[in-house]
């Protein structure tokens, strides 16, 4: 049985005093033990405080980005021996925003999973179409390259680490979500491309996460797709209250 996980990506928002804040809400918020796994994706200046003010509860603290070498002249990144050491074993990776802003392509990805893997990471990979794929029929064959390219070199081992974050470029911050069908289609699609080239096993237990403006008035039916095992969760898990909605929209 695959996880179901609903994981906050922060993105570049709150600053010390605004994660305290909001960290103090969420566990006044949170149930005691929701179905879902939960994670919460704060920059790195407040990995450690968040990680700190989590403990007892079971929110995983996950990173948004690490770099694929141990350590050396790196200006700004962060490897992950440094993340493990405040606590952090969890880490997102290919984001949309990372892939535009920042130029990561899949072989930058492939050496990304293999060092968090070879650091016995769990990594959220993201991946997804732009509109004019999706407009042109290519949204299958993008996801699958996507996929080709930064995880199918991996042994069956590495599959209990990865979680797959299917985001469609075009319902990211934009308030159009990618409907309970769309999401369902292409969530199918990705659970065939893993039997196909990894394997039944790791195709079923491998939890595969939407993300793409889910709100509180869409994650429940998004979430009761065969193939969604929760989601990947950006402006609304800014704000407490719509956050836990989202969690408990199982
Ligand atoms: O990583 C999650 C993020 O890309 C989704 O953002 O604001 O559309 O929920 P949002």
């Amino acid at each position: 049985m695959r996880d179901k996980i609903v994981a906050g990506n922060w993105k570049m928002n709150n600053d010390l005093a605004e994660t305290e804040e909001l960290l103090g809400k969420l566990k006044l918020q949170m149930v005691k033990d929701p179905e879902a796994t939960v994670m919460v994706a704060p920059s790195f200046t407040n990995l450690y405080p968040t990680f700190q003010a989590l403990k007892g509860t079971p929110v995983i603290v996950a990173a948004q980005n690490m770099h694929e070498n141990d350590k050396g002249a790196y200006t700004g990144e962060v490897s992950a021996a440094m993340l493990k050491s405040v606590g952090v074993t969890t880490v997102i990776l290919g984001h949309s925003e990372r892939r535009a802003y920042f130029n990561e392509n899949g072989e930058i990805l492939a050496k990304k999973v293999n060092a968090a893997i070879d650091n016995e990471m769990t990594v959220i990979f993201c991946f997804g179409e732009e509109l004019e794929d999706r407009k042109s029929g290519k949204h299958f064959d993008l996801v699958e390259t996507q996929l080709r390219e930064a995880l199918f070199n991996l042994p069956q081992s590495a599959w209990k680490n990865i979680i797959l974050a299917y985001e469609p470029v075009w319902a990211i911050g934009t308030g159009e979500t990618a409907s309970p069908e769309q999401a369902q289609e292409m969530h199918k699609h990705i659970r065939n491309l893993l039997e196909k080239n990894v394997g039944k096993e790791v195709a079923s237990n491998t939890s595969i996460l939407y993300g793409g403006s889910v709100k509180p008035n869409n994650a429940k039916e998004i979430f009761a797709k065969e193939d969604v095992d929760g989601g990947l969760i950006g402006g609304a898990s800014l704000n407490a209250v719509d956050f836990v909605q989202i969690v408990n929209s199982f």
